[in-house]
Order: C-alpha cells, then structure tokens, then sequence
C-alpha cells in the first residue's frame, strides 16, 4: 500500500530537481551559444541571448495550470521558458516543444526529454500541424500555445502555415502567447490575427520586451 502511494507520488512530481539545477548552471554557456548563432543566423534565432525569468513567467501568465491539457512551445531555444513550464507541469497535462535548431534540440532533450509528459519535437513550425498530428492531438485539442518565435519576422508561408494551424488546434477558450523584444510595436499585428489582444510589459528583460496574449483567432484555420 505504501510502495502503491509513493510509486504514485513519484509519477506526479512534477520534474527531477537536477533538471532545474543543471539549467541555472549552463546558463552562461545558453549566453554564448545564443549569441554565437545569432551573430551567425540573425533573425533565424530573433534574439540575442535566452530569456529572462521574468519574461519566461509573464509567458506563462494566462496558464490555468488545473485546466490545461495540452500546452504546445514554439521556439524553445535552450529552454528559458520551457523551465518555467517544465517547473509547473503535472500529469495528465503535457508539453510538446516545437523547436528547429539541432544544437538548441540537443540541449533541450538532455535537460527535459525525460520529464513526465514532455515531448521535444525536432521541427520547423511551417510543419507544425504535421506534428501536432502525428501526437494525436485533435481539433481544438490545445489548450495553449506559448511562442518564443519572431513571429511577425517569420517568412511570409510559415507565417501563414503557423498562424492557420493556431487557429485550427486552439480551444476556443485557449491562449496564443508571443514574447517581444520590441514593447507594443506589433499589436496591430496580432490584432490582425486575433481578435483579443493584451500586451503585457517585461522591463526586466534585457532588453526591456513584453508577451502578447491573444485569444480567438481570426481567419480561415486549417489543420492540413
Ligand atoms: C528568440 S529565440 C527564443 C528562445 C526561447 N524561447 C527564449 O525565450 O529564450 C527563437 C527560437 O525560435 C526558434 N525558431 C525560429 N524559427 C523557427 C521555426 N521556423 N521553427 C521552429 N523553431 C524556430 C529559434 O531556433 C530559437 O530557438
């Protein structure tokens, strides 16, 4: 009966300590890993270096951690956020991390890959429906998107390709959430795709940014 309760307590913790711990220490090496591909690729990594706390935490705002089942990032990095969502998650809900770059993707399955309900997908978000699919997630099946994507810098068809796929799998009560580097300046843009938009300011960040939360999404969603 006690092997039973323990065995369970175990299944529900919500993530190993040295996940965390090793997190805080390679911090450093996030930095210069960041910053060596963003001097390399530019805007194929849209920032300079990893997140802050705070800006990871404003991210998470919106999340009702009791409702949510199915929570989708986009664009991890070397997990800033994806920490902070690692930290609050616990089963049923899961986390599935949609992240391109293959150095990022390795950093991101050493620290989190073994974490209950965690999944890494390695992926450009143009496919994104494509592995939503393959997860078995359904229409409406996710309860939010939490994006540390350049969206509004992304080419034109992946752009379309993202937000389209948004449209199809958000619940109609869920939540879009894109962080910014650059406070208010792409409100109209996320107003055009959404039709509720919130901006929420992150001076500590550097630089100073923010998060837009949008809700109900505008437009024609496909899940193609
Ligand atoms: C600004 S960084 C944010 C990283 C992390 N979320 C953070 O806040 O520190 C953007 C991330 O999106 C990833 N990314 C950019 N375009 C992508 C795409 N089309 N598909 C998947 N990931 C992409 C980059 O490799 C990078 O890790």
């Amino acid at each position: 009966m006690k092997a039973d309760r323990r065995r369970h307590e175990s299944s529900v913790r919500p993530s190993p300590a040295p996940a965390r711990d090793a997190l805080a220490k390679a911090s450093l090496r996030d930095h210069l890993l960041f910053m060596r591909k963003f001097f390399r690729q530019g805007r194929r990594i849209a920032s300079i270096w990893p997140s802050s706390r705070a800006m990871a935490v404003a991210s998470l705002h919106r999340v009702r951690w009791e409702k949510a089942r199915v929570i989708v990032e986009l664009g991890p990095g070397t997990g800033a956020i994806t920490q902070e969502i690692v930290r609050r998650l616990k089963p049923p809900t899961r986390l599935i991390a949609v992240e391109r770059d293959v150095d990022f993707m390795r950093i991101l399955r050493a620290r989190f890959g073994r974490c209950a309900g965690v999944t890494m997908a390695h992926g450009d978000v143009k496919n994104l429906a494509a592995i939503l699919r393959r997860e078995g997630i359904a229409h409406h099946g996710v309860d939010y998107f939490i994006s540390g994507l350049g969206t509004p810098s992304l080419p034109r068809p992946t752009r379309q390709a993202l937000l389209d796929t948004v449209g199809y799998y958000l619940q109609p009560h869920g939540c879009f959430t894109n962080i910014t580097e650059i406070p208010w300046y792409y409100w109209p843009y996320y107003r055009r795709h959404f039709r509720h938009v919130a901006f929420q300011l992150v001076p500590l960040n550097l630089p100073p940014g923010g998060v837009y939360h949008c809700q109900s999404p505008r437009g024609q969603p496909t899940g193609a």
